[in-house]
């Protein structure tokens, strides 16, 4: 089939490359002449786990494309992916105004039938909005479905590939038989393409987000809780994890929940709650508790150091939102960060793929080193903020001679409790004892 994308970012780019690994012909879209001029080149904008083997052996194959030329892109494809940004509007909702730019030159530039997909997380009643932006020049027939995304960062290729569930929210027949064709060879295995009418599988997307935001939320307050007590979070999330109705997943505690999806999507049910006179009271709470998690370890660091942080030099292990990604958006080791500057410490940060992003970020108000070991040197204490693997299993005699104090202050419950008493480091987690 011939697919376009319009919106290079992270979603398109996955969406056009795997959808040329299945034989279709896909050109992408972007206004961005670089970044264009780049991929042309094979130069692949984003980390992301095997995307590189799948972009160039499409680009190889001349299955994989790019323009700049909206209209190109609009004569190319029968089926158009708008995997444009929603970046978060300064009341909390999403801003449309990518998507229905778009729309209103789809309109004028259409000359044969069309599917217009929504890719990117619009709030509930966008595909009604993009039809009839698109309504108001088209002179041909053409429909729009939404087909939300469910891509993790770090897994998005294995993700796409081999998807849990397929949403597709349509009306028409004619779009939902071509989407169908579209999907078939990614669920193979019997996972269900799942129709619904648009409205309904937009609000899906934000709520198995939201839902998944609370989850992680309701963990890290039950962690708070055990600390109080005296239990163990560990021991809590595998009794209640095996409960089949609960799941082991996304019930690790730690310092809260990152990135570009769930702290925008939350804000944005919230708002679009509060738009229709509904107030989401408990996705309220989860955007407090997140808040207040991020900086979880900075009590016991305090504590520690008896509030005398002052002129101290912290190591800082991860600074990704999570492993696998150099993505630092609304990452908790920015927030972590920014408070021990503002209380007069000093930061040195190791991460294995982000480093480049926080620099452009934050200049030279910290400083960065090559190895997870060098960043050790001389520093009064480590912190860890996302669970890189390769942090996982560090040589434990190495960190205990390069720092100044056998302290580990862990936002992601990295160690064995019993392991890292034996190895004679004062360690504080997240809901288990200190
Ligand atoms: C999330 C969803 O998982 C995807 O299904 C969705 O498609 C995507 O948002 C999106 O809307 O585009 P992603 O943001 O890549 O994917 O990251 P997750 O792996 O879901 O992690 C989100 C955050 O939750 C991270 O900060 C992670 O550290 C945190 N987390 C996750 C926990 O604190 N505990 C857990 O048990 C799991």
């Amino acid at each position: 089939m011939k697919i376009s994308v319009i919106g290079t970012g992270y979603v398109g780019l996955v969406t056009g490359t795997c959808l040329a690994e299945t034989g279709n012909e896909v050109i992408c879209v972007d206004i961005d002449v670089n970044k264009i001029e780049n991929m042309r080149k094979g130069v692949v904008p984003i980390y992301e786990p095997h995307l590189d083997v799948l972009f160039e052996r499409n680009i190889n194959a001349k299955r994989l494309k790019f323009t700049t030329s909206l209209k190109e892109g609009l004569d190319h494809g029968d089926i158009i992916f708008l995997a444009l940004p929603t970046p978060e509007d300064e009341d909390g909702s999403a801003d449309l105004r990518y998507v229905l730019g778009v729309a209103d030159e789809i309109g004028q530039l259409i000359t044969d039938y069309k599917v217009i997909v929504d890719k990117s997380t619009v709030p509930v009643g966008t595909a009604e909005k993009v039809h009839e932006v698109i309504s108001k020049n088209a002179k041909v027939d053409f429909d729009v479905v939404s087909n939300p995304e469910f891509l993790r960062e770090g897994f998005a290729v294995d993700d796409f590939l081999k998807p849990e569930r397929i949403v597709i929210g349509s009306s028409s027949d004619r779009a939902t038989e071509l989407m169908g064709k579209l999907y078939k060879p990614f669920v193979r295995s019997g996972n269900p393409i799942i129709i619904m009418d648009e409205k309904s599988a937009e609000l899906t997307k934000y709520a198995a987000n939201s839902f998944l935001a609370a989850k992680i939320t309701f963990m890290n307050e039950v962690a708070n809780y055990c600390e109080k007590v005296g239990a163990d979070v560990d021991k809590v999330r595998i009794g209640m994890g095996t409960d089949s109705r609960i799941g082991k997943r996304f019930l690790f505690p730690g310092i809260g929940y990152g990135g570009s999806c769930f702290p925008k999507d939350v804000k944005a049910l919230h708002k679009s709650g509060k738009d229709e006179d509904y107030d989401f009271k408990i996705l309220e709470a989860v955007l407090k508790v997140n808040k207040k998690q991020k900086l979880a370890l900075l009590p016991k660091i305090n504590s520690y150091f008896e509030s005398n942080i002052k002129g101290k030099t912290f190591a800082l292990w991860g600074l990704a939102f999570k492993p696998e990604t150099d993505d630092i958006r609304e990452a908790p080791a920015l927030d972590m960060i920014n408070e021990l500057l503002a209380n007069g410490a000093k930061v040195k940060a190791f991460d294995p793929e982000a480093m480049d992003n926080v620099a452009r970020k934050m200049g030279d108000k910290i400083e960065f080193a090559n190895s997870m070991y060098d960043v050790l040197e001389g520093a009064d204490a480590l912190v860890i903020c996302t669970e890189w693997s390769i942090f996982r299993t560090p040589n434990f005699n190495t960190i205990r001679e390069l720092l100044k104090n056998s302290v580990i202050f862990d936002g992601r419950n990295l160690y064995d409790l019993h392991d890292i008493e034996k190895e004679g480091f004062s360690y504080y987690s997240i809901g288990r004892k200190d």
